[in-house]
């Protein structure tokens, strides 16, 4: 058995993902936030209208993801979002599970949100694709023509106050830009009215771990993007 701590294995945790001590909530503070179980009862607690949206489209064939997918992932968390996380496809975890951002990068989702102080529950994460493209390969433009006027709605209905695409497919994708994500990372842009804002794929910082000191910096941004326009709202 390990002799760390909860506390310091997270401290280390979160020296790991971003190379030095950071920013943080008591992790102490709050057990329940950001787990898996969690999300599901927030995926259970959909407004009527975003339940309602969900079962219009759960079975969707418009395109041929519907005959290879176990799931259509709709999305998770708080109806009323004012930050919307949007990923690019569900990966082979969240087919299995019908839920975004569970596996690893999903995972490390979670501890990025909880070193900003956010969880699950208080935004909303989706994806570009609904279904899972086979072997993870990028979404094609016919199969992103097909899902994002789904996205759109699902927009409509949340009415974030800022969203941030996670990766440079997700980011191309809304932005219909080729530009690589190191340019698009902290400049302002907009999709569907709604504030944007482009950052690293959790996936990628798995990848390459060179990547998470600027992550951060982006994440701090969001964070205070997102804290100055809950207080603009009053
Ligand atoms: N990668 C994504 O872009 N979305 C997910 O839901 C999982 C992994």
């Amino acid at each position: 058995m390990s002799a760390e701590t909860p506390k310091s294995q997270f401290l280390s945790e979160e020296m790991e993902l971003f190379g030095g001590p950071l920013y943080r909530p008591d992790p102490d503070a709050d057990s329940g936030d950001g787990t898996i179980a969690s999300a599901a009862k927030a995926n259970e607690d959909y407004s009527s209208d975003l339940m309602t949206f969900r079962h219009e489209i759960e079975n969707c064939q418009n395109c041929p993801l519907g005959q290879t997918r176990n799931h259509f992932v709709f999305g998770v968390g708080n109806p009323n979002a004012d930050l919307m996380l949007i990923g690019e496809a569900p990966g082979r975890d969240e087919d299995m599970q019908g839920i975004p951002f569970v596996g690893r990068a999903g995972q490390l989702l979670d501890k990025i949100l909880a070193a900003i102080n956010l969880s699950r529950e208080e935004v909303f994460i989706a994806n570009v694709l609904k279904c899972r493209p086979p072997n993870n390969r990028d979404p094609l433009p016919e199969e992103v023509a097909q899902c994002e006027p789904y996205l759109r709605h699902q927009i409509a209905l949340i009415k974030p106050k800022l969203i941030v695409a996670l990766g440079r497919v997700a980011a191309k994708t809304l932005l219909r830009t080729e530009d690589q994500l190191k340019n698009m990372r902290q400049k302002p842009f907009t999709y569907e009215g709604v504030d944007l804002r482009v950052t690293y794929h959790p996936a990628a910082l798995l990848r390459n771990s060179g990547f998470k000191p600027a992550a951060w910096e982006d994440f701090q941004q969001i964070r205070d993007l997102y804290n100055a326009k809950r207080k603009d709202a009053g």
